[in-house]
């Protein structure tokens, strides 16, 4: 089609184009005339022939806080659900724009004289024969000559986030076109995002989702069942295997959050058919090397191998690796089928097409290479033996889906198996630690502060009135590193808590009987300092019983004498409690109920008591840490916020989180407020009710969450069906119920998809000490990430541009 190179000479201004009958949209679009289209925000735009896509300029308020206008195409009867955008990251100022066609290209031009604001890239055709350009139903907006059938040029071509039936991603040869989705900015700003889909073509073919360019979530066979894989001479493409009808049209869209989601929609509904990713253990090698998520969110060695070692892990986690347990020979024999997995990353793998189970098994024994095979589907209908050398990287297994993999294994490690679990204290601690970060703890002053003070405060005590005060100069106050070293007698092993992402945390003792827990900082952890740096002078300033304390900060030139020291806490994190089934720590109603009161007294002090307003982010059990009296503490500033000047919202870079914890906006449109740790309030709330993990129900994919079942039983009055058995078995006192039921209704009221829906947490507070007494009834609770899958009807939440966008 494009072939013709010599053409480069400028054909006299041709203009043709396209006209509008006033005022009316134009069907088809297929009409020529010899003046530009004028479209504007609120009257013209053209229709495909069947009415069911629409051209035409649309307002977006962008990240800045500045509008912008988008030449765009959108499902005619759900406006807000643009498929594609020509000028996304090039908005005109105003609501006005001229489309035409000139030197066999379309061009975009605003108000302005300057240079137009979208083009496409055509080699100019000396070519009498008149253009047209048209929007056809399928969503598809082409360019080409109007006797011909071929496109000049077309929209499939360019994807913005929506992949649509019959359009194409991956590799083009002939074209030498790569397409790929890039998310939104942010649900309110088309600009580009960070997130891209795009096609690997690793052996076997499969998507990846990259988060600025590093991959986070590699596809499975989930999604391979969605779509059909061509490889070709010309092409190695995804599309959708979904035929498509005026009824009905089925999109795939790569969400301002980064997750895959396959919405239909009909008439003026949508539904979620499909949603990538599920769970924890989809993040791209979320357990390491040789390692596989397992079905209950935990990371497994695989066959052969054994944990042992600890290695960095982002800023503040650390993680063990998976090691053999004997080196492979050249003479193995052995292989373990593992059932049920998502098969490694094929970057380096090696594929055999064609080639059955026992000839693979056969290649692999005699590649002293080969760690592993498997037999696969190769997307363009056969399948054949995929042998992967080295390390296997990024692996999962299932419930029920899943392929065989085969593991080489030496002779003595068949069936030999040792899992370590990493206590959560040490995590928790590690957690709350690392955000701070890359500061150390200038005591020496604290020392004569204290001393030359009758009673000096206690770490765990709940601060006198005047304490906060003290503490608020301890941050520009140094510490002597000789105080700290002695105190954690010399950084020993024995006092070693755990490792982080940027040091080692040691448990120690303060000449005064203090407890603390230290953080050392490696050497080469410097470069951290300035982004933390103002998180840091948040937490070291909010101070309040129920938040775990920092116990001042400052730096030093000397980057492997940084030390941070935090209150040490005793009693592990909330989670150990919960979701104990050993029978081990039992915590009976009246425990639990205290525990909950102090949340919320926490999250009301970062909420609105504190001098900044703070949002957590990340409220899950295990983030709550108990003190020996069983006070919570509320840990793990690392993902905090805090709201600027009269700001109420804020806009996160991407959704933020744990999942089962994240709030609808937060995961869907990466806006956050306080009614987001509301939200993960209500889930914990519910959680420490039920005794039940709300990620647990994850694996049931069939639309099940603990919020939905916890909401059908309060609707029925059988709220204490849910109750954890093990307060059940502590026969409770009428009372009790009476607080359970109540518990049940505001976490209810907490989990509503609507943040205007869920209650501040200083009226949960009224709430659960009744002194209000009437509570609402709740809602529905909103849908869990993976609850969409089996695709509930569910309305859509239409982003406010809906109201802005409908050109007609
Ligand atoms: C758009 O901008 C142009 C030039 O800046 C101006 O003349 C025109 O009135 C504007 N149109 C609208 C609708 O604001
Ligand atoms: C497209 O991707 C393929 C394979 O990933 C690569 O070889 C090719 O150079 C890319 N083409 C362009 C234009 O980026
Ligand atoms: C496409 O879908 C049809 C019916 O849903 C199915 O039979 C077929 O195997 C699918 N094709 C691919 C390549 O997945
Ligand atoms: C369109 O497709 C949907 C779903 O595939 C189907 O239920 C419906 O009957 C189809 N309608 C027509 C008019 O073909
Ligand atoms: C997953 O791994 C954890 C820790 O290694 C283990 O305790 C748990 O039993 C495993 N779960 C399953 C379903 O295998
Ligand atoms: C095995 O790996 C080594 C080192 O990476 C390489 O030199 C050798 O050629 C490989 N052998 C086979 C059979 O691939």
């Amino acid at each position: 089609m494009m072939t013709d190179n010599n053409s480069y000479t400028f054909f006299p201004l041709f203009l043709l184009v396209v006209s509008f009958v006033l005022s009316k949209s134009i069907n088809g679009f297929s009409l020529t005339a010899r003046e530009p289209v004028k479209l504007s925000e609120d009257k013209r735009s053209i229709i495909s022939p069947d009415e069911i896509f629409e051209l035409g300029l649309f307002k977006a308020t962008r990240l800045s806080g500045i509008d912008g206008w988008y030449l765009g195409i959108w499902y005619k009867r759900l406006p807000a659900t643009v498929v594609w955008i020509a000028n996304r990251d090039h908005p005109l100022s105003n609501s006005t724009a001229t489309l035409k066609i000139s030197n066999t290209n379309l061009f975009l031009d605003d108000e302005q004289s300057g240079p137009p604001v979208w083009k496409t890239n055509l080699i100019n055709h000396i070519n009498e024969e008149p253009l047209v350009a048209e929007l056809l139903d399928n969503g598809n907006f082409v360019l080409r000559y109007s006797n011909r059938k071929s496109f000049l040029w077309q929209s499939f071509d360019y994807p913005t986030d929506t992949l649509l039936p019959g359009m194409k991603l991956g590799w083009d040869r002939t074209k030498n076109l790569n397409k790929t989705l890039t998310s939104w900015a942010s649900l309110y700003d088309p600009s580009s995002g960070n997130y891209d889909f795009e096609i690997e073509n690793w052996k076997v073919s499969h998507g990846l989702i990259t988060n600025t360019g590093q991959p986070e979530f590699r596809t499975d066979l989930s999604y391979s069942n969605l779509v059909n894989i061509a490889e070709t001479e010309e092409e190695i493409s995804h599309s959708l295997n979904i035929t498509t009808n005026v009824s009905s049209i089925s999109i795939l869209q790569l969400t301002s959050a980064g997750a895959l989601r396959l919405t239909e929609l009909i008439g003026g509904e949508k539904r979620t058919l499909f949603y990538f990713p599920n769970d924890r253990c989809d993040y791209y090698n979320s357990c390491g090397e040789n390692s596989y998520c397992n079905t209950s969110n935990n990371c497994e060695c695989m066959a052969g191998f054994q944990w042992g070692g600890q290695y960095a892990w982002g800023l503040t986690k650390s993680r063990q690796i998976c090691v053999r347990k004997s080196q492979l020979s050249c003479h193995e024999k052995e292989f373990k089928k593992i059932r049920n997995m998502k098969l490694p990353d094929t970057e380096y793998a090696i594929v055999d097409i064609k080639v059955g189970l026992e000839e693979c098994e056969k290649r692999c024994l005699k590649n002293c290479n080969c760690t592993a095979f498997a037999i696969t589907d190769m997307g363009n209908g056969g399948s054949g033996c995929v042998m992967w050398t080295g390390d296997l990287i990024d692996l999962r297994s299932y419930m029920t889906e899943g392929q065989d993999l085969y593991v080489k294994l030496p002779a003595d490690d068949l069936g030999g198996k040792r899992n370590i679990n990493i206590k959560p204290i040490i995590g928790s601690i590690i957690g709350g630690l690392g955000l701070l970060g890359l500061v150390i703890l200038c005591y020496w002053l604290v020392i004569t502060r204290n001393r030359s003070k009758s009673n000096s405060p206690s770490i765990t005590e709940p601060p006198s009135s005047d304490s906060s005060k003290v503490f608020e100069d301890w941050g520009s106050i140094c510490m002597d590193y000789d105080v700290i070293a002695t105190a954690t007698e010399n950084f020993s092993d024995s006092n070693t808590l755990g490792k982080g992402g940027h040091g080692t945390v040691y448990k120690g003792q303060l000449p005064d009987g203090h407890k603390i827990a230290v953080k050392k900082m490696t050497a080469d952890s410097k470069g951290g300092l300035t982004g933390l740096g103002n998180e840091i002078n948040l937490i070291a300033k909010v101070q309040h019983s129920n938040l775990i304390r920092l116990l001042g900060s400052c730096s030093t030139s000397r980057p492997d004498h940084n030390l941070l020291v935090y209150e040490y806490v005793e009693n592990s994190s909330l989670d150990t409690y919960i979701f104990d089934t050993t029978g081990q720590y039992v915590l009976n109603w009246e425990k639990r109920f205290e525990i909950i009161k102090g949340i919320v007294r926490g999250l009301i002090y970062l909420h609105q008591d504190s001098r900044f307003r703070i949002i957590h982010l990340d409220l899950k059990p295990n983030n709550i840490l108990l003190d020996k009296k069983m006070i919570p503490k509320i840990s793990d500033f690392g993902l905090a916020q805090t709201l600027e000047g009269n700001a109420t919202i804020g806009f996160a870079r991407t959704a933020v989180g744990t999942f089962g914890y994240i709030a609808p906006e937060l995961r869907n449109d990466n806006v956050y407020s306080v009614k987001s740790d509301v939200y993960s309030f209500g889930v914990m709330l519910l959680e420490i009710v039920s005794g039940k993990k709300n990620m647990e129900f994850i694996k049931n994919f069939d639309g099940t969450s603990l919020l939905r079942i916890i909401w059908d039983s309060w609707s029925k009055g059988e709220v204490l069906e849910i109750v954890d058995p093990v307060l059940k078995d502590s026969s409770l006192s009428s009372l009790q119920e009476e607080e359970i039921r109540r518990c049940v209704q505001i976490g209810l009221l907490c989990v509503h998809e609507s943040p205007e829906d869920r209650p501040t947490m200083t009226l949960v507070l009224s709430l659960l000490g009744k002194e209000v007494d009437f509570i609402d009834r709740p809602k529905p609770p909103a849908e869990t990430e993976w609850t969409g899958i089996k695709g509930e009807a569910s309305t859509s939440t239409a982003p406010p541009i809906g109201s802005t966008m409908g050109a007609r």
